[in-house]
């Protein structure tokens, strides 16, 4: 039986659980960080020592870990590449955004668990030589940030952060910084932009790896709030025995956040690649099936910019027909099936959706979430969005999905600044190959009805040129 396994979210949701740090320390509360403060150089059989930091860093290499913040990219990886030869300040930024649609897991974390996150990012500081570390959140989560702000101050108090961190001689400054709710502030180099006080514009990569020329063009590591605290629990477990929770390539565990048309919308915690999709959407432990009488038409496996997948689609996984369904949910496998587990978020959709309207939906995010910077971001998630609009308000052309699928191929693949190019033409792409008699067919029924109301009116007055030609 599939069932949930509850690392992160341990205690958030146990009656009596709050997120002040007594309650934190009765639960164990800073135990990782005391062991990892407790770490002693030790000797290499080459005569080398290694020292406390260098062996956290390979425990965090050991575990597995990958981020949880959409990319799904080695942590351990992440930070070997870390300047540490600069001379320049190394910092640490956890990235509290959460704007992606569909994603509601790092919430919970903040407002039930405050110091879960911030035991996690005391831990991964000291293991990467960092003496300031912000917390970047998304504006909209006022109660958030002063949830942080007051835990930040509990800490303080108990002299688990600032100057001589329980005596150690490790001192660590940490602050919280809002947003002002961008979905691009999300992205780590416009996060860092948005930091140093500019308009969230994301950084051209290379040079501007963060590793390299992050935050006021030092060394910075940007980790998601999930990715983080699941260090407390590699140096609590040791990184072999995490890396024994879910499978091989995609240890540990998620937390799903899933919605739409479920009986038990919500988010729960899994051990990665143990729960295939179709167990998340129909299993009594998690969304608890469909709605009664309806069919599945679709799911979005990774929130909203992941490429979606269609009820009875297969894949070939290491030689097997997989159905859909039957997808574990792991990094891999997604990516396999041509998509990708994202931010781990699943978006059901049953068979009362309406397709073209719920990409219309998801293109007016996009279309207005662009910084613009780039002409094929800009123009592009604005010409899309104006062809679903004429779509989805009876102005359509039977064309129109050929000229979706157009506009969509010529944004990605490197002719943009940012991942956000893929991100606004992922859905399209996917949505219109997957679906496409329905954007077909409402485009040829619009054109069929504006041919008759034109007959109706008389010469002259027939078919107007769709409200946006671009094509
Ligand atoms: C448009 C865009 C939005 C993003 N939004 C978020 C976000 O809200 N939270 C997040 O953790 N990562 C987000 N990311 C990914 C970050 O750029 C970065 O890869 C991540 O924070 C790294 O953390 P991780 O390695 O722990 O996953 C976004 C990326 C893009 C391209
Ligand atoms: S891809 Fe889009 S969001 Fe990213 S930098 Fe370019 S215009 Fe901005």
């Amino acid at each position: 039986m599939p069932s949930e396994y509850r690392l992160i979210l341990k205690y958030a949701d146990q009656p009596g659980y709050t997120p002040d740090i007594e309650c934190y320390l009765r639960h164990g509360g800073y135990d990782a960080l005391k062991k990892a403060l407790a770490f002693q150089p030790k000797s290499l059989p080459d005569g080398k020592t290694q020292s406390a930091q260098e062996q956290i860093r390979q425990e965090v290499m050991t575990s597995g870990l990958r981020g949880r913040g959409g990319a799904g990219f080695s942590c351990g990886l992440k930070w070997s590449f870390v300047d540490r030869k600069s001379g320049k300040p190394i910092y640490l930024i956890c990235n509290a955004d959460e704007s992606e649609p569909g994603t509601f897991k790092d919430r919970q974390i903040i407002y039930k668990d405050p110091h879960q996150l911030i035991e996690g990012m005391i831990v991964s500081c000291f293991a990467n030589d960092v003496h300031l570390a912000y917390i970047y959140i998304r504006g909209e989560f006022v109660g958030g940030a002063k949830i942080l702000n007051r835990a930040i101050k509990e800490a303080k108090a108990k002299k688990i952060l600032g100057k001589n961190i329980l005596g150690t001689g490790y001192d660590l400054e940490m602050y919280v910084h809002r947003g002002a709710g961008a979905y691009i502030c999300g992205e780590e180099t416009g996060l860092i932009e948005s930091l140093e006080g500019k308009r969230p514009y994301p950084r051209i990569k290379p040079p501007y790896f963060p590793a390299v020329l992050g935050l006021w063009m030092c060394p910075t590591i940007v980790n998601n709030v999930e990715t983080l605290c699941n260090v407390k629990h590699i140096v609590a477990l040791g990184g072999a025995e995490f890396a024994k929770l879910g499978t091989p390539n995609n240890t540990g565990t998620r937390i799903v956040s899933l919605s739409g048309h479920v009986k038990k919308p919500g988010y729960y915690e899994i051990e990665v690649g143990k729960v295939t999709i179709g167990e998340l959407i129909h299993d009594p432990a998690f969304g608890g099936g469909l709605r009664d009488g309806r069919k599945l038409k679709a799911v979005i496996p990774g929130g909203s910019s992941a490429k979606v997948f269609k009820a009875g689609e297969k894949f070939k996984i290491k030689g097997k027909d997989v159905d859909m369904l039957d997808l574990p949910y792991d990094f891999d496998s997604l990516i396999q099936a041509g998509s990708m587990s994202g931010s781990s978020a699943i978006i059901v959709m049953d068979d009362s959706t309406d397709i073209v309207e719920a990409l219309a939906n998801i293109s007016d995010f996009y279309a207005h979430e662009s910084c613009g910077q780039c002409t094929p971001c800009r123009e592009g998630s604005l010409w899309l969005n104006k062809a679903l609009h004429r779509l989805t308000h009876g102005e359509g052309r039977a064309q129109d999905a050929d000229y979706l699928v157009k506009i969509a191929d010529n944004i990605p693949g490197g002719r943009t600044i940012c991942a956000f190019g893929e991100a606004c033409s992922w859905p399209v792409q996917s949505f219109v190959a997957k679906f496409k008699d329905e954007f077909i067919a409402k485009g040829a029924t619009d054109e069929e009805r504006r041919v008759k109301e034109a007959k109706v009116v008389g010469p002259g007055l027939e078919m107007k040129p769709a409200a946006s030609q671009h094509a």
